[in-house]
């Protein structure tokens, strides 16, 4: 480490390279609402925000389009993506949003929440707050349901790579590769 920070002076590319350089997982944040399905992926996913009620928490764009629709929905879907699903993360955040779903192995458990099989973790969540910080929204959310699957590697956001937990590049699994499963 250098002996002396350097004074932050508005640099944001050196803001967002040393946020970087803390490793995130990466989610998904489904639902349906109006009867059309929204998604929305994420690096900022925060577990343990609260216990006494428990909540987690997302830093979302104030340009987000598809935020003001996926905040509607009673129940919001979060899943914490495997190693091999990066395509997934690709496909899903993509800017043709018609493009989103196809082929994505999408799971329903009967609300307006949408969950991604083959991911590590997933949480059934409301909306309970959301709090403006600066450029984003933070939105805190109560979870309600939640699961994981401890044999799942989960996938690594570092240094804008996606890497397995042990830094080796997971193996890619297709939007397509579960072709047995029914979609929601
Ligand atoms: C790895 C990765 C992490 C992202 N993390 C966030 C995030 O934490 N918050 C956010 O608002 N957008 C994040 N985005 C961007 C959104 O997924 C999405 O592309 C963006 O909100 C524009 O789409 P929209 O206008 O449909 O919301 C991330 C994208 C990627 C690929």
């Amino acid at each position: 480490m250098t002996s002396l920070l350097p004074p932050y002076e508005a640099d944001l590319r050196h803001l967002r390279r040393t946020f970087a350089s803390i490793p995130s997982s990466v989610v998904a944040v489904l639902a349906e609402a109006d009867g059309v399905l929204h998604a929305l992926v994420a690096s900022t996913f925060t577990v343990g925000v609260s216990g006494v009620p428990p909540l987690v928490s997302l830093a979302v764009q104030r340009t987000s389009q598809t935020w003001p629709l996926l905040r509607t929905a009673r129940s919001l879907g979060i899943s914490v993506f495997a190693a091999n699903q990066e395509s997934l993360v690709r496909q899903l955040s993509s800017p043709e949003r018609q493009n989103r779903f196809h082929g994505v192995p999408i799971r329903s458990t009967g609300s307006s929440a949408r969950f991604i099989a083959g991911a590590v973790a997933w949480f059934e969540c409301s909306l309970w707050n959301e709090v403006p910080a600066g450029d984003h929204t933070v939105a805190l959310l109560e979870v309600h349901a939640l699961g994981a699957d401890a044999e799942t590697e989960p996938l690594v956001f570092h240094s804008s790579e996606f890497r397995g937990l042990l830094g080796v590049r997971p193996e890619v699994q297709s939007p397509s590769s579960s072709p047995s499963e029914e979609p929601s």
